[in-house]
């Protein structure tokens, strides 16, 4: 097998084939629209031939960059939030070992987050951390205006700078922002960081392919030559003349709006290996983002499988029929563990006595989609032969083009966040920001 895999035909227990089929129009037609920019938002279609259009010279300034970093720093915060976030985390995460911090021998710095919230707890107790340790920032936002990144940035900048000295701090900082807007930006030209472009028709949850991802994963020390050539392995398999019958991301978007006319309002996604916590973050704000507008969309949501089955596993069997579930599987792990014989199997486990542990999760991963179709959810399935660079990019550009798609399918735009400023209005008119005097007045008479 070498390329992920999806397979829809579960799902036609509750929805018409026939009907999934007809689709076949429609999406070639949306598929069309993204690559002729006739849809709505075509202005943010930068992500399309992304992964193809990144040439030699980009890629090595990006390790160079990484390099950097990972020859000096024990410790690397990565600040942004959003689409300036999760991505990067879905890959580290998903190819990291899971004990990662706790490892003697490491040959790359520890990555961690920040800007991702405004917890002070979270801040203060990162900063304490950061005291003895050699860190670098990659600071991310391509507004370059955003609260939560803008803050956590004036506090671990300042930090770097009474630790390193200033300029030292200047080279242990990269920033990947807007060309020529955002404060950010002014801030990075003024103090001479390293910069990277986020591009303007990139939008934060399309971003993973720029540098906005490709950095911190570079210097989390992964091969981005790997995750780029699995996405454009994708954006070939996906492309404009790829009839809707082999074109993954056209099904994909075809069954799961088929399905959403049919009632079902919650898409879960759903692994079975903790490492993917932060690919279903990843792809819940890719598809809230994009379809959650107009007062239409399916609800994303994720389960850590088995995990979850026993806490969330009572209402996915038998609570409110209005959901289904996207099954990320993956066919081979990395690593290998045999469970042991017991002569005493006082445990009573010498069934398994020789299997792998991978084959009980599977069992359990086919246990459970049984139960599910039986208890009435339906199932799609997105097959990863491995859990590596390659296959990630062929997942992350296969979600990318299949919520294009079905945005499209849908009839919204989704590649706008209208809604994202409702929140960031009421709370700079709170803070009593400059400019929101009219704001502040109008939500205190509310209080
Ligand atoms: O997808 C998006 O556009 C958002 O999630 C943004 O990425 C997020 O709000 C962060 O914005 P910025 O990169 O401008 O700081």
């Amino acid at each position: 097998m070498k390329t992920i895999k999806l397979s829809i035909d579960k799902a036609f227990a509750f929805i018409d084939k026939q009907k999934v089929t007809a689709y076949k129009m429609p999406a070639e037609a949306a598929n069309l629209a993204l690559h002729r920019a006739t849809g709505r938002g075509s202005d943010f279609l930068g992500w399309l031939n992304l992964p193809s259009s990144i040439d030699e010279a980009h890629l090595t300034d990006l390790e160079n960059t990484a390099q950097i970093l990972r020859k000096n720093c024990e410790v690397v915060v990565v600040i942004g939030i959003g689409g300036s976030y999760l991505g990067a985390r879905a890959v580290i995460d998903a190819l990291s070992n899971s004990f990662d911090w706790l490892l003697t021998d490491r040959k790359s710095p520890i990555i961690l987050y920040a800007g991702q919230n405004i917890g002070e707890d979270y801040l203060y107790e990162l900063q304490q951390l950061l005291k003895t340790k050699k860190f670098g920032i990659i600071s991310i936002s391509k507004s370059g205006t955003t609260t939560e990144p803008a803050l956590a940035f004036r506090l671990l900048k300042t930090q770097l700078e009474e630790q390193q000295g200033k300029e030292a701090a200047r080279k242990l900082i990269v920033a990947i922002t807007d060309k020529s807007r955002g404060a950010l930006r002014t801030l990075a030209t003024q103090e001479g960081y390293k910069t990277f472009v986020i591009a303007d028709n990139i939008g934060g949850r399309y971003s993973v392919l720029s540098p906005v991802g490709l950095l911190p994963i570079a210097v989390a020390g992964f091969d981005i030559r790997q995750l780029v050539a699995g996405a454009v392995e994708m954006e070939n398999e996906t492309a404009v003349e790829v009839p809707f019958e082999q074109n993954l991301s056209a099904q994909y978007a075809a069954v799961r709006n088929e399905l959403y006319q049919n009632g079902k309002k919650t898409e879960i996604l759903v692994n079975f290996h903790p490492k993917l916590h932060y690919l279903s973050e990843w792809w819940k704000q890719l598809f809230g983002e994009s379809e959650g507008k107009e007062n239409k969309g399916i609800f994303p949501a994720s389960v850590d499988f088995t995990t979850d089955l026993h806490s969330m596993g009572q209402w996915i069997q038998e609570g409110e029929r209005t959901i289904f579930e996207t099954v990320i599987s993956i066919n081979e792990t990395n690593h290998i563990t045999v469970f042991p014989n017991d002569p005493s199997n006082l445990d009573g486990l010498n069934f398994l006595a020789g299997k792998r542990v991978d084959e009980v999760n599977k069992m359990a991963e086919l246990g459970t989609m049984i139960a599910h179709i039986d208890g009435g959810v339906p199932n799609l399935k997105v097959v990863l032969p491995k859990l590596n660079e390659f296959y990630l990019g062929e997942i992350i550009y296969f979600f990318e083009k299949a919520c294009g798609i079905s945005g499209y399918l849908l009839g919204v735009n989704p590649f706008d966040q209208p809604g994202v400023e409702a929140y960031k209005k009421n709370m700079f008119a709170l803070l009593e920001k400059p400019g929101y005097e009219a704001e502040t007045k109008a939500i205190k008479a509310r209080l």
